[in-house]
């Protein structure tokens, strides 16, 4: 390529720290196994497999059948020394004090590595499995109220008493507190409610994978709520994907064909609740391929239940798109493949290092290297034709 600028993008941001969710057992949506249970051993393969090859942070999920996300926290403290665990909450499972109590428990036992991530809820069945009757938009007014008891409990010096529209109580505390500093809060969701909350009071806000000027458009959103709010330090961005990779881009199409029959879920249809699933559906409908490397055929299969927008190529060529999204200011990646612990694995080997060795050079002179300059995937004409080979 000739016209390659050396510029590095405004929006960019300097650091990128990866994350990756945790599997409890070998089950996958590839492999079905019917488990409802943690095997231990290959538990413990899989966060040390997150750590030795390079992730900084696990996400713990949470749902109504799952296991618990902080008893699951816990044990990856215990059973790692550097990666931090994020824990799922859901507000309607534990009042704020509690939950506040509950991960700086865990902070000072991973010695400062606790994260939470607050799910406010994307499906009313699913909330009423567990006595949640509450409509959506009050859900995330709990969740707003929720922060500020978490976040006094954490620094209030003397006991404190708390009268607000979900929670009400006479001097707690002072509550036990963090390793060091303040938790932070991660939010999840994407509806105008999410957007309100996690714009004014998180320290992340996530997204699962759109496309490059989509995902611009939303950051500027939660910028421009943050900074209504009076807030000087801007939420950081997490965004979720499914890469799909293999040793060319060819080779990794020939995979994600076979993973979309394997993977489909034709029972699951109808319209999710949740706007994340929403856009990702609308955005699957629109196009198959977007931008460098984004597949949405993964989510149209699914009916995008949970995180499902892949990325495909070689490792050269998603690491270029991630580094697209670091270009729009996301500073943390999500990656999680569909073949989980041997993908888990490949990302540590071949996809972190290329786009650590990106940023490094960045901070070393001051200019982009060239490695999405040559790995243009999907600008490139061959890519397309890999894409749509039946
Ligand atoms: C990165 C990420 C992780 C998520 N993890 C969970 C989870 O563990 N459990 C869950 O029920 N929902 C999870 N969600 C889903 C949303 O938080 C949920 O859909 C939200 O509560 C309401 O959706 P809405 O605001 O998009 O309508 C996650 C969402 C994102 C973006």
């Amino acid at each position: 390529m000739t016209d390659f600028d050396p510029t590095i993008p405004p929006t960019a941001t300097p650091e990128v720290e990866f994350i990756s969710l945790s599997h409890l057992n070998p089950s996958t949506e590839l492999d079905p196994v019917p488990s409802r249970g943690i095997d231990l051993k290959y538990f413990r393969r899989y966060v040390r497999s997150l750590e030795e090859g390079g992730f900084d942070y696990t996400l713990l999920p949470y749902g109504a059948g799952s296991a618990d996300s902080f008893v699951v926290a816990s044990a990856v403290g215990q059973l790692t020394e550097r990666i931090k665990p994020i824990v799922a909450l859901r507000p309607n499972t534990t009042p704020p004090s509690v939950a506040a109590q509950k991960l700086a428990t865990l902070d000072q036992l991973t010695e400062g590595r606790a994260v939470v991530h607050l799910i406010s809820g994307g499906s009313d069945a699913e909330q009423a499995r567990q006595g949640d009757y509450l409509p959506k938009h009050k859900r995330y007014a709990r969740t707003s109220e929720y922060i500020d008891v978490m976040r006094r409990s954490w620094t209030e010096p003397a006991a404190f008493s708390h009268q607000g529209e979900f929670y009400k109580f006479d001097d707690f505390g002072p509550g036990f507190a963090p390793y060091e500093s303040p938790i932070p809060i991660s939010i999840g969701g994407q509806s105008d409610e999410a957007f309100a909350v996690g714009g004014a009071k998180a320290d992340i806000f996530s997204f699962w994978g759109e496309p490059l000027a989509d995902l611009r458009s939303e950051i500027d959103r939660v910028n421009g709520i943050a900074r209504d709010a009076g807030r000087t330090t801007l939420p950081r961005i997490w965004v979720t994907f499914r890469p799909i990779i293999a040793q060319t881009d060819e080779l990794a199409w020939r995979k994600a064909k076979d993973y979309v029959e394997r993977i489909a879920r034709p029972a699951l249809q109808g319209t999710p609740q949740n706007v994340g699933s929403q856009r990702a559906l609308a955005f699957a409908n629109k196009s198959e391929l977007y931008d460098r490397a984004l597949w949405t055929r993964t989510a149209a299969v699914t009916n995008a239940a949970g995180a499902s927008t892949a990325l495909v190529g070689s490792p050269e060529t998603v690491a270029a798109a991630i580094l697209d999204y670091v270009d729009q200011g996301a500073s943390l990646v999500s990656i999680r493949g569909y073949d989980t612990l041997a993908d888990a694995v490949d990302y540590g080997r071949y996809v972190l290092p290329l786009v650590r060795e990106e940023i490094a050079h960045r901070k070393a002179t001051g200019r982009r290297g060239r490695l999405q300059a040559e790995h243009l995937g999907n600008y490139r004409p061959e890519y397309a034709q890999f894409a749509s080979t039946p």
